[in-house]
């Protein structure tokens, strides 16, 4: 890191030092296949992504956003989307690519930040993020969202879950960095999500997820937003 903030680029590199450096810490998160995390033990895709998959109509380029061990990714690759999974771990993507393998689909899987990837601008029909948003520290969420929007199609659509505050705690930008900490990710009120996305997106639906009791095809817990937007 250079000595003088010379440009905006050099701020967020001097924000992401003050707080957890993500590879490390999602390595480390994946080391063990049998830990007791919810999404962990489900091979099923979000039981949104499939009401999502009924009011779309059928994205074929899609690209799938922090995709951990894929389980949406096969949903939507059997779906018949070609379908852009990325993930920053490499633990993840493994498992990820075991997976497909056992399903027989094929995926184009990248082990990337989504900060460090190249993709084709305005190229996808729908992208997809179960997960990743609520542990990005807020200053990387302002590149997100202009990731986000520069990768859609024009009126593409976008689908988002992400902690609500029974998720984890509502803590706020400033808190984060006076802390140094991330904690366990942040809790977004309905309020504080949507404004966020409103000045760009359209909400087509905002709720709750569903809790699903396992074993079942699908995966949902209740400390969970799920949203369908769409480019406006
Ligand atoms: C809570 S997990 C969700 C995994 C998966 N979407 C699922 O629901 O099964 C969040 C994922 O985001 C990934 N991630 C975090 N920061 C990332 C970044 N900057 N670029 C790409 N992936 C990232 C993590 O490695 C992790 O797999």
């Amino acid at each position: 890191m250079s000595a003088t903030i010379k440009n905006y680029n050099d701020v967020l590199d001097m924000l992401d030092d003050l707080l957890r450096e993500p590879k490390e810490f999602w390595e480390n998160f994946y080391e063990n296949r049998d830990k007791d995390i919810p999404f962990f033990k489900v091979k099923g895709p979000d039981e949104n992504l499939v009401e999502f998959f009924d009011i779309l109509n059928a994205p074929k380029k899609v690209l799938e956003i922090g995709c951990g061990p894929g389980r949406n990714a096969i949903y939507m690759s059997k779906k018949g989307c070609n379908i852009d999974a990325l993930d920053i771990s490499e633990n993840a993507i493994e498992w990820a690519k075991d997976r497909a393998e056992v399903e027989k689909v094929k995926i184009n899987f990248h082990c990337k930040s989504l900060f460090d990837f190249s993709y084709e601008p305005n190229s996808y029909d729908f992208i997809y993020d179960c997960g990743m948003l609520h542990h990005l520290a807020p200053h990387r969420r302002l590149t997100y969202l202009e990731i986000v929007k520069n990768a859609l199609k024009p009126n593409g659509h976008f689908g988002l879950v992400c902690f609500n505050t029974n998720g984890a705690l509502d803590t706020t930008d400033w808190e984060v960095y006076k802390s140094g900490s991330l904690k366990r990710g942040i809790g977004y009120s309905e309020e504080r999500l949507k404004d966020i996305f409103k000045d760009d997106f359209n909400f087509i639906n905002f709720r709750e997820m569903k809790k699903i009791e396992q074993p079942s095809d699908v995966f949902g817990e209740d400390f969970l937003w799920v949203s369908l937007l769409q480019l406006k």
